[in-house]
């Protein structure tokens, strides 16, 4: 059944022109890239849905903050507002600005874990993931079971299994478990929400065997609005209390604010404690990478769009329109038979490549050739999150094999429109009529050792 558009929460002042390429100028531009999406000049997209981080239009009030920064070296005005800002949404004590959501992993990281010790999250994203191999940590993810099956429609798909993650502590000792953390939204998972239930449940067993527990808390925002929608006693809840009620069963937090907090550049440390020993430790890791404390890494201008951008992604009004643009495109999506991991998640739409090419195997990537099509058939850039993603495992240099081969289209916030999504649907369709046509997938001829996903070079396998 068609749902409908919700109506944008704002009008447009300022634009910038797109271009659309031939199809044959895009099949040689994804040539020349290397069938690497990252490497295709953003000016060669039409549609660019490669992420939502860093990628959101601001508002006006946000333009105006941009005026008012302050870029005084210490103590800027900016900076207070800031921490104003982080401690009245979030309630924690100690806020540590950085220039983005991977500078707070390589800040706190460290800190905390130490070379052989496991880290267990719902599900690591791809840096988090790097930050703590980075560390010597290894990583254990132990989402449930119902994210690993995208065409069931259950709620709350980004929840941890508490049962699985309590046998991994007692396997591995607590003492061999450095943190566990909860990414809000699940962005690996396909920006699935966690619920209120879960975090109390996990936050209970972290306390029990006295593990540090820590909030990837880059799309806040979005998973508030899932509780709400979903969670029967939150339902007459405003999105703030929920937001304060979620961060105050956790230790620390992380945040990439390029998604929720609506700005293109800059992250945050936050600690719920003002007397913990790690804050001079964060301090001092901050002045040697990014930065002196009362700017880490960010421009005074910078930090006063963040501190407006924090409450703007709490407003229900625009959220209702953002959630809802993803409803939209997953209900056009239904009645095309293309598959996604549903329900639809908060901040895109990840289609289940393995469902379109059941004949390419996850040594080719699925999601890659899907991702391929959609910028020949139409000039949309999308990303992978599957095996490709995934990488080699860190002692063996084997290929993993992902639990979902995703294309991900990611929808960035306040940027496009009805129309826009109409066309990538279209788009969509096009390619599942030809899908059975594809025979092979890629092969990768270069790779760096870590993260190489942004990086290395493919070619198409022939038979
Ligand atoms: N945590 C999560 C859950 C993320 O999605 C990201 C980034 C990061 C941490 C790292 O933050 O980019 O500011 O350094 N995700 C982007 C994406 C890149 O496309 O999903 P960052």
């Amino acid at each position: 059944m068609a749902i409908k558009y919700v109506p944008e929460s704002f009008r447009i002042k300022v634009v910038e022109p797109l271009r659309i390429l031939s199809r044959e100028e895009r099949e040689i531009k994804i040539r020349e890239a290397k069938y690497n999406l990252f490497n295709l000049r953003s000016e060669d997209c039409y549609i660019d849905l490669l992420t939502d981080s860093g990628t959101n239009a601001m508002s006006t009030e946000q333009w105006a903050g941009i005026m008012r920064g302050d870029e005084s070296y210490a103590g800027a005005s900016s900076y207070f507002k800031l921490i104003d800002a982080v401690k009245d949404i979030f309630g924690y004590d100690y806020v540590q600005p950085v220039h983005q959501g991977r500078a707070a992993e390589k800040v706190l990281f460290p800190l905390l874990i130490s070379k052989g010790k496991y880290a267990i999250s719902n599900m690591f994203f791809d840096t988090t993931r790097a930050h703590v191999e980075l560390a010597g940590g290894r990583c254990i993810d132990c989402v449930v079971k119902d994210a690993k099956n995208p065409s069931k429609r259950a709620p709350f798909k980004g929840n941890m299994d508490v049962g699985k993650m309590e046998k991994i502590i007692s396997e591995k000792g607590k003492e061999n478990i450095a943190i566990v953390v909860m990414t809000i939204t699940n962005n690996s998972a396909g920006g699935q929400p966690v619920s209120m239930k879960n975090m109390r449940e996990v936050s209970a067993v972290c306390n029990k065997y006295g593990i540090p527990l820590i909030i990837d808390a880059a799309r806040y925002a979005e998973n508030a609005y899932f509780v709400k929608r979903d969670e029967e006693e939150y339902k007459n809840r405003a999105i703030g209390d929920i937001v304060k009620e979620m961060f105050s069963y956790a230790d620390m937090f992380t945040m990439s604010a390029k998604k929720d907090a609506i700005v293109n550049m800059g992250g945050i440390i936050g600690v719920k404690d003002g007397d913990s020993p790690i804050i001079l430790k964060i301090k001092a890791n901050c002045i040697s990478y990014e930065g002196f404390y009362t700017y880490g890494g960010l421009s005074g201008r910078d930090m006063e769009a963040l501190a407006i951008g924090l409450y703007e992604g709490l407003d229900e009004d625009y959220l209702k329109y953002r959630i809802g643009q993803m409803e939209y495109l997953a209900s056009k999506l239904d009645d095309a038979g293309i598959a996604y991991q549903a329900p639809v998640g908060g901040h895109g739409v990840f289609i289940d490549a393995r469902a379109m090419y059941p004949q390419i195997p996850y040594f080719e990537f699925p999601a890659q050739v899907l991702a391929v099509e959609l910028y020949k058939e139409a000039g949309i850039r999308t990303c992978e999150i599957g095996s490709y993603m995934l990488g080699n495992d860190p002692d063996t240099g084997e290929q993993l094999q992902a639990e979902f081969e995703f294309t991900r289209l990611a929808i960035p916030r306040r940027v496009y429109t009805q129309a826009h999504l109409d066309f990538i649907v279209d788009a969509l369709i096009a390619i599942k009529e030809r899908a059975h046509e594809i025979k092979h997938g890629y092969r990768i001829t270069w790779e760096p050792p870590i993260l190489r996903h942004f990086q290395a070079s493919l070619e198409p396998v022939q038979e």
